[in-house]
């Protein structure tokens, strides 16, 4: 299993030692509040958190913690933890809106059971993670009440389409509310539970605002151009389900050689709208044409803004070893492959 970042550098050594000890602490609370419900729910609710997975989230509560008093403390496990919980049940979620097969290399609880089995696993992480994250009081409580809300608005929004609105700031939308705000989530929160000050607060959850969308730019980048494995996802899944992510808005609204194929792949005649594909084909055709397109050229350049803007933040940050592991970690969401 590959729970922490390959090839991540977190600088000086003890620094790197408290990280990974801190990881450690979240991943034995993980497994043993996913496991704390009835043997009936218990493998199906472990199932995505033993398959692997990144833990970007909780890693980024961790470094944020390390800006207040009282870095990977209890309180900032808690939070860590609770923030993957939270993480984890809208995968479960996400797997059944998009039919994925697969997750984090494994089969999906979807796909290796049925989708009710797969929306009832997810709830009940949902219920787990609200029942730890009522042991840091009612304004955490609050806090993760509104991240969920703003997730789920960027799921509906997703689904419901941009309907006539400006294509791109639809998307930029969406990717803020059901990415990047838990991601700012857990600078929030890591950063509170350690007792930072309000500014120092503030400044982690905006830095969690750029990364967040930042990272699912970088997503929706290796959903058409990764090879099967590197992410542990079936690559297409995005197009097969009409949802039209960055490289391809700005391929479609571009006029380069293959554009007007892209079009007739990807929109329906009739209505102009995003046009499902489900033939294995025109999936790989699409795919090929994408990759090599303007559109994604010009994705890459504004997921790389995204990371000179994540840099600039940094900067009003102390210098220690946390800000240059958050360094890193902008550097790693921008040239990621899984
Ligand atoms: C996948 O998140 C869903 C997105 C928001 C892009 P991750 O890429 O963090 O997935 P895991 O946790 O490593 O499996
Ligand atoms: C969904 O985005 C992000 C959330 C789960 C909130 P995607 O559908 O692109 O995520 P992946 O690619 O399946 O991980
Ligand atoms: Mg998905
Ligand atoms: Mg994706």
């Amino acid at each position: 299993m590959k729970s922490t970042f390959a090839g991540l550098d977190l600088g000086d050594e003890a620094f790197a030692t408290d990280v990974a000890d801190a990881l450690g602490r979240v991943e034995d609370l993980l497994l043993a509040e996913l496991s704390s419900g009835d043997e009936i729910l218990t493998e199906a609710a472990t199932h995505l958190a033993k398959a692997g997975g990144k833990r970007f989230r909780p890693m980024f509560a961790i470094l944020a913690s390390y800006f207040g008093p009282d870095p990977a403390g209890e309180d900032v496990i808690t939070a860590a933890t609770v923030v993957e919980m939270i993480h984890l049940a809208t995968l479960y979620h996400d797997d059944v809106m998009d039919e994925a097969p697969l997750r984090r290399g494994a089969q999906s609880a979807n796909s290796r059971w049925t989708n009710s089995i797969a929306i009832l696993a997810g709830d009940f992480l949902f219920a787990r993670a609200s029942r730890l994250v009522s042991t840091l009081g009612p304004d955490s409580v609050r806090i993760i009440a509104e991240t969920f809300a703003e997730l789920v608005t960027g799921q509906m929004r997703e689904t419901v389409g941009a309907r006539g609105g400006d294509a791109v700031d639809h998307y930029l939308r969406v990717v803020w509310e059901k990415t990047g705000s838990l991601i700012a989530a857990a600078g929030r929160f890591g950063s509170m539970t350690s007792g930072a000050d309000t500014v120092t607060v503030e400044t982690l959850a905006k830095i969690g605002d750029i990364v967040g969308v930042a990272f699912q730019v970088s997503d929706d980048i290796i959903d058409i151009a990764s090879v099967t494995g590197d992410s542990g996802k079936t690559p297409g899944t995005d197009v097969r389900e009409g949802v039209h992510t960055l490289p391809v808005l700005y391929a479609l609204a571009g006029d380069g050689p293959d554009t007007a194929r892209l079009r007739e792949l990807l929109l329906d005649p009739a209505t102009g709208e995003a046009r499902p594909l489900t033939d294995d084909a025109e999936v790989d055709e699409a795919l090929h044409l994408l990759v090599a397109s303007d559109g994604m050229a010009r994705a890459q350049a504004r997921l790389a803004q995204m990371a000179d803007d994540a840099h600039a933040a940094l900067a009003t940050l102390p210098e220690c070893p946390a800000r240059a592991a958050f360094a890193s970690l902008v550097d790693y969401t921008v040239a990621r492959v899984g």
